[in-house]
């Protein structure tokens, strides 16, 4: 075999928490770090620059890939999200992750399932106003992914940057050891956010997606330079409109630790945005500090 192809074939799978946790438990007892990168599939570098960041941390590295029922409401795209196991299998090969763990719906969520982590505060604005039960779906799933690995470290991404807030008050309400860690964003080369759903643009789309984060840049720009909060964000929005999105749920700057919603500039924030592209929801976010 070629020695540059990529050892796909080295990436075990394994589908059953009992599997899961025989290998974590005896990477474990050997004195090994294990990290947990979960996932959706359909990966690309962002969610690749994930499992880079657990190698730098950690001896072993453990992939999930289960496309979350709960997360979806009844109008979302659960059933058309992309789904190809074997390129992932293959990407995290290549990768060197160490395991890809893929439970089935029927191993998540087995009959009498009747638990719901719900996490208040954090989830009433943005994604959780726009998508109401999305982010009871995410905690509840995070939560068991955490519990079923038992990992060291695990690994989420500020590119969903609410979710991982809250993924750090469970994790940190619920006494899971296992210590949260978040990735910056990894973006294309005209700062369009890699994401899972870029690939339901259409060739116009893609070229008007790019607009979302240069409204925040430009926004970010304005409020560190002393800019007054509403007027930025109002007329952040208008510049994302005028490029040619069809619509923006919200543009809003909110304390970077607590999600508090922010009037004036006084401490480290974070500006974040979701805005649509016919039937595609992009979100984005960047970090604005105040002078
Ligand atoms: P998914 O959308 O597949 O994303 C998996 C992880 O990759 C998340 O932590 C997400 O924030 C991160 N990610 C996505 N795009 C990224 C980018 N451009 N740069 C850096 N990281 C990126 O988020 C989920 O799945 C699910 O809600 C999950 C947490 C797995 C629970 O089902």
């Amino acid at each position: 075999m070629d020695s540059a192809a990529p050892l796909a074939g080295s990436l075990a799978i394994v589908r059953t928490v009992a599997e899961l946790r025989a290998r974590v438990r005896i990477w474990r007892a050997g004195g090994e770090r294990v990290g947990l990168v979960p996932t959706m599939g359909a990966l690309h570098d962002g969610h690749l620059s994930l499992v880079a960041r657990a190698q730098e941390d950690c001896d072993r590295v453990v992939v999930t890939l289960f496309v979350n029922p709960k997360q979806f409401g009844p109008n979302e795209d659960f059933a058309r999200y992309p789904r190809d196991e074997s390129a992932d299998a293959a990407k995290l090969g290549a990768a060197g992750a160490d395991l890809l763990y893929a439970p089935d719906v029927a191993m998540m969520y087995g009959d009498g399932f009747a638990t719901t982590v719900t996490v208040v505060g954090l989830t009433d604005g943005m994604e959780g106003a726009v998508r109401p039960g999305h982010f009871a779906g995410v905690a509840t799933v995070v939560a068991k992914l955490l519990n079923q690995a038992g990992a060291d470290d695990a690994y989420f991404g500020e590119k969903d940057y609410q979710q991982l807030a809250v993924i750090r008050r469970l994790a940190d309400d619920l006494d899971i050891a296992t210590r949260i860690h978040g990735v910056p964003t990894v973006r294309e080369a005209d700062g369009l956010a890699l994401s899972s759903r870029n690939a339901y643009l259409t060739n116009d789309q893609r070229k008007i997606a790019p607009a979302l984060q240069r409204g925040l840049a430009a926004a970010a720009a304005a409020l560190a330079g002393g800019a007054a909060v509403q007027s930025t964000l109002d007329a952040a929005c208008a510049a994302i409109l005028k490029a040619g999105f069809d619509a923006v749920d919200y543009v809003e700057l909110r304390d970077a630790y607590t999600l508090a919603s922010l009037s004036t500039l006084t401490r480290p924030a974070r500006l974040l945005a979701a805005a649509r592209l016919g039937k595609t929801r992009l979100l984005d976010n960047l970090a604005v500090d105040p002078r």
